[in-house]
């Protein structure tokens, strides 16, 4: 018999229409006992959010989160908002023996990540972090090869996050859709909103990180408010970011994240570099994942693309036939339908908010590298 979870959203932007779409199609694709019901959406103003209502199927709305959490009626809140206000939502939401989801970054900082894994652990309630990415399927796939051994002892991680889309001095910082831009309400700049992306990927596949020394850039120093014209404010967000890596396996490896990076548009890659065998990944061609293996003949030995469609790869089964891709999209709504899993079997599906603040403890050591100039060591979580 389906348990139903009453799911509360709050936010109707990007990840508020991505996670509405994975709600509304998990059941037609993913059999599980629990199963989520589109029962309410929050946003300041109420036009505009039951208007995203009705176009998404929620049933009803409210216009302030601390009403949406109080209500006895809802089961799970969805965090879909700016970073800064991740961490009052989540606490108060545990306080009230909600499930929940959060988008990522977890926080605006570790120490704030802390307090959010406190509530929920002492909460006792099932609780997510939205790193989608690990639910790409050659993603997963990629993970599957570390774990089988195939790679043998890993020697090089190299993931890059590139973006094009701050370069114009022009534009403005801050307000409802350039929030990213103003560290009061983004934490960080790269670091957090596309490396947070890059280091969980990177400790899902290869493990914990040691040590860290970055640096980071503000190439644009001022920018205009966005809410408030002709006011000109410094920019305090990392436009760019590198950093070099220790593992705790021993392995070493390199980062960088820009929004500068003329042509690139969320050009998320990884190469895994192993005795046995080789990995690369690119979220722009995202069905696909480059494969060295070194015990492959040599005369016909080299790299080959892996069509990660087959009904034996990662969440493949329960969409297309072999060859038909699935989207960015799909894996919102893999990682919901693993996240309703855990529900079902108890082994809680990862990230949840522990496992998040490991990655950003990392941010936080990166950040901390590019303020000092020094190696960091990472902080437990
Ligand atoms: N997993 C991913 O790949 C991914 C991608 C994009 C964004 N994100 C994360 O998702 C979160 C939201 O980002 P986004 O791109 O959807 O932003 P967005 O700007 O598109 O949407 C933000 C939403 O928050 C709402 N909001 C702001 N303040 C509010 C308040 N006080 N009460 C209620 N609603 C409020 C806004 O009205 C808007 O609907 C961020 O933490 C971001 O880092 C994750």
């Amino acid at each position: 018999m389906s348990k139903p979870i009453n799911v509360g959203i709050i936010g109707y932007g990007f990840m508020g229409r991505a996670h509405s779409n994975a709600y509304s199609k998990l059941t037609q694709f993913f059999d599980t006992e629990h199963v989520p019901v589109m029962k309410a959406a929050c946003a300041r103003n109420r036009d505009t959010i039951t208007e995203f209502a009705g176009r998404w199927g929620w049933e009803s709305v409210e216009t302030d989160w601390r009403a949406l959490i109080e209500r006895p009626d809802i089961d799970a809140i969805d965090i879909c908002v700016p970073n800064h206000l991740h961490r009052d939502i989540a606490v108060a939401a545990a306080r009230a023996g909600k499930m929940v989801l959060c988008e990522k970054p977890l926080a605006m900082d570790a120490s704030e990540g802390r307090e959010m894994c406190e509530a929920v652990e002492r909460a006792g309630v099932p609780n997510l972090v939205w790193f989608n990415y690990r639910r790409v399927p050659a993603i997963a796939l990629a993970h599957q090869l570390v774990d089988e051994g195939r790679l043998g002892r890993v020697f090089h991680y190299r993931g890059l996050y590139l973006q094009d889309w701050t370069i114009s001095e022009d534009l403005p910082q801050g307000g409802h859709t350039l929030w990213r831009l103003d560290v009061a309400e983004a934490g960080s700049g790269v670091t957090g909103d596309l490396l947070a992306h890059s280091i969980d990927t990177a400790m899902w596949l290869i493990g914990g990180v040691d040590s860290v020394t970055a640096v980071t850039e503000t190439f644009i120093k001022e920018r205009e408010l966005q809410d408030e014209p002709g006011k000109v404010m410094p920019v305090g967000i990392d436009d760019a970011c590198a950093f070099l890596v220790k593992f705790k396996n021993g392995a070493i490896g390199t980062f960088e994240s820009t929004r500068y990076a003329r042509g690139r548009k969320n050009f998320n890659t990884f190469e895994v570099n192993g005795a046995k065998a080789a990995m690369y990944f690119n979220l722009e061609e995202a069905h696909k994942l480059l494969y060295y293996d070194h015990a492959d003949d040599g005369i016909i030995r080299g790299w080959h693309d892996v069509l990660v469609t087959d009904s034996d790869h990662p969440y493949m089964s329960h969409w297309w036939v072999p060859g038909c891709v699935i989207g960015y999209e799909h894996t919102f709504i893999n990682a919901l339908a693993d996240f309703l899993t855990g529900l079902d079997t108890g082994v809680p599906s990862q990230p949840d908010f522990r496992c998040a603040l490991e990655t950003q403890l990392v941010c936080d050591a990166v950040l901390a590298s590019a303020r000092t100039g020094q190696w960091v060591r990472v902080g437990e979580a």
